[in-house]
């Protein structure tokens, strides 16, 4: 069954439950300042799933474009991707369990037409500490579904993962049946929602796990054990619940939040493990061995190359499109790994020259009936692609010479290759840190991070000197009118997210002596009376005389505390999270470089907003000033 019939067939089961069918949203999420990248197909659904009203109603479907970074080392073996479609059903509030069980059930084995006997599912064992009950009744549901097939469905408890023992659902902890975002843990941010899962698995084969090079031939085998015999194919979430100060409290609706990655529901019913045999990547696939001359699965190291170069540009066409252009920041910095990465590896296929627009061509065209943005925007992918790689290859030979150098170095004789040299290889030659970090564990070495990050830090304190004479943060001066109006912004921002709701965010600022020039994400023009209030809350903290103060950690604490502003995910940087106000009486807390105020009282008079228009689609424009 070829991935768009399958698509097909998921979303037209749906449409026949009463479900609306939805576009997949960008990957590069709008109004979630917690994450870079849509990772999940819930992620553009989560302010339905904890209330708000979705307008298709109570139960939606789609396809949902995903991209996960934290997969790029991974790819390589048979079943990562970091890009990847989910399928994906929504109850908001309206069917739950017994409704969602028999209809996976029956998509899987009269749809696709998948075997009952080897498919295997898990389910919540419960635990004391959240309060969390067994879930004995999607067991019920589940063996109810497969008796109709004659298999009496036996449920084992995995407390202690002791194999199969005859079991066909499985009662796990949190660790594998509890789904949130963020998993569960004790400091996980309050307001996140989760709950107890039951994931489908399909059974490739004992022959997997018994294999003689297997490192898990002796080990007991289960189906969510990494062996390989078992891919989970689909995650049924029963989220019911959100993380509170004390706990777990029930959401007002119990909702359903169902997930599939299309190409491993494709390699179940084809029955080959190997993900990038799906036909997605067929023509792709046709295209790299005719550039390289070279066969898929004819060697191991080749293999992998072929796997990560089809993973990575694919990506690179997808980030593109929707607005990633390769850079050395935010979300263009993972564009940039990927096509560097992809490049680098292409060498192992004896391909030194340009070849990743042909492999975005093939792209576009396979996915281009699914996703007609890849043709709106087909020049500029092909261009940044190109621009891109040759960047790249005017440094590559020259940096990897570079790297050689050092390690057949005596320097390097302890196996350890000088922070100096990543951070040469990095601003000189353009070679992203994980790279150099893998080329060095190729050779078995390691890179010192400590002064690589020092060398960074220099770097960046000197490069924001140089940049402050131009652009100072969108400020024009850092006289005191300016610091007054820039503090004003923060609390405008923060009574805006109140009035207006938490999708607005800050689009750009620009602030002189005389007034504050302010974007943020907002579909509608504010009424008269959200004005009012936005303008009294500011006068209030400004009234109040809140205390202005700055702490710094990293990324990571400042979302733990619920920090609002740009989260840039660069390894090991700390940040400025400045706080107005203390102890109980926290208004805002927002990372920002600064300047500010020290009081609130300083911004010394009377805050109004004296314009409000739009600026672009989904964009408003303020200006605002202090009388
Ligand atoms: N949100 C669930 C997942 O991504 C379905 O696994």
């Amino acid at each position: 069954m070829n991935s768009n019939v399958l698509r097909q067939k998921y979303l037209d089961f749906f449409k026949d439950r009463g479900h609306a069918i939805v576009p997949s949203a960008s990957l590069l999420p709008e109004n979630d300042p917690s994450t870079l990248f849509t990772g999940y197909g819930m992620q553009p659904m989560v302010h339905y799933l904890l209330g708000e009203k979705h307008p298709e109603g109570v139960r939606i479907a789609d396809s949902q474009k995903c991209f996960r970074a934290m997969d790029i080392d991974d790819v390589g073996d048979n079943r990562h991707t970091t890009f990847f479609e989910m399928l994906g059903n929504w109850s908001l509030g309206d069917y739950f369990k017994a409704e969602q069980v028999p209809w996976m059930y029956e998509f899987l084995t009269s749809e696709l037409g998948l075997d009952p006997k080897r498919l295997y599912v898990s389910v919540y064992r419960g635990n004391e500490k959240y309060g969390i009950p067994k879930d004995d009744e999607a067991v019920k549901l589940w063996q109810e579904e497969f008796k109709k097939d004659g298999i009496e469905a036996k449920a084992v408890d995995m407390a202690e993962k002791k194999g199969m023992q005859g079991g066909r659902i499985f009662y796990y902890n949190e660790k594998e049946n509890w789904w949130s975002r963020v998993g569960v843990h004790e400091n996980m941010p309050e307001g996140e929602p989760g709950g107890p899962d039951s994931e489908m698995f399909w059974d490739f084969g004992e022959h997997l796990q018994l294999h003689e090079n297997s490192p898990w031939k002796d080990e007991p085998c289960h189906p969510a054990c990494d062996c390989g015999r078992f891919l989970e194919i689909g995650n049924n979430v029963f989220m019911q619940f959100q993380k509170t100060a004390k706990g777990f409290e029930e959401l007002k609706g119990k909702n359903i939040d169902f997930g599939g990655g299309l190409e491993r529901l494709a390699v179940a019913v084809a029955d080959n493990p190997d993900v990038f045999l799906c036909d997605v990547f067929t023509e792709l696939k046709n295209k790299i061995e005719e550039i390289a001359g070279k066969k898929y699965g004819e060697k191991d190291d080749e293999t992998r190359a072929f796997r990560v170069i089809m993973d990575h540009l694919r990506a690179s066409v997808f980030l593109i499109c929707d607005g990633a252009n390769p850079s050395n920041k935010d979300q263009g910095y993972f564009t940039r790994r990927l096509i560097r990465r992809a490049v680098r590896f292409a060498y192992v296929l004896g391909v030194e020259s340009n070849f990743t627009s042909e492999v975005a061509k093939i792209v576009i065209k396979d996915y281009k009936e699914n996703y007609s943005e890849l043709v709106d925007n087909q020049e500029r992918i092909i261009d940044e692609m190109n621009k891109e790689e040759d960047k790249f290859r005017k440094t590559l030979v020259q940096g990897e010479k570079e790297f050689n150098k050092w390690t057949m170095s005596k320097i390097s004789a302890n196996k350890i290759i000088p922070g100096e040299v990543a951070f040469k290889l990095f601003t000189t030659y353009g070679f992203p840190i994980e790279m150099t970090e893998e080329m060095a564990q190729e050779k078995n070495m390691e890179i010192d991070m400590k002064s690589f990050e020092i060398e960074m830090k220099k770097h960046q304190d000197l490069s924001r000197t140089a940049s402050a004479g131009k652009f100072k943060g969108g400020l024009a001066d850092s006289s005191e009118e300016v610091t007054r109006l820039h503090t004003t912004a923060h609390l405008m921002l923060e009574a805006m997210r109140r009035v207006l709701g938490d999708h607005v965010q800050q689009k750009g600022s620009n602030i002189t002596a005389e007034r504050l020039r302010f974007d943020f994400s907002h579909g509608e023009k504010i009424t008269d009376e959200q004005k009012a209030e936005i303008e009294r809350i500011v006068n209030e903290v400004i009234e109040k005389d809140m205390p202005v103060t700055f702490t710094e950690m990293s990324v990571d604490e400042a979302k733990a505390q619920g920090a609002t502003g740009v989260f840039e995910s660069k390894y090991g940087e700390k940040v400025k999270v400045y706080q107005v106000g203390e102890g109980d009486d926290i208004f805002s807390k927002e990372i920002c470089g600064g300047p500010h105020v020290t009081h609130t009282g300083e911004i010394g008079g009377k805050f109004r907003i004296a314009k409000e228009k739009s600026s672009s689609a989904g964009v408003r424009r303020v200006k605002a000033i202090i009388e």
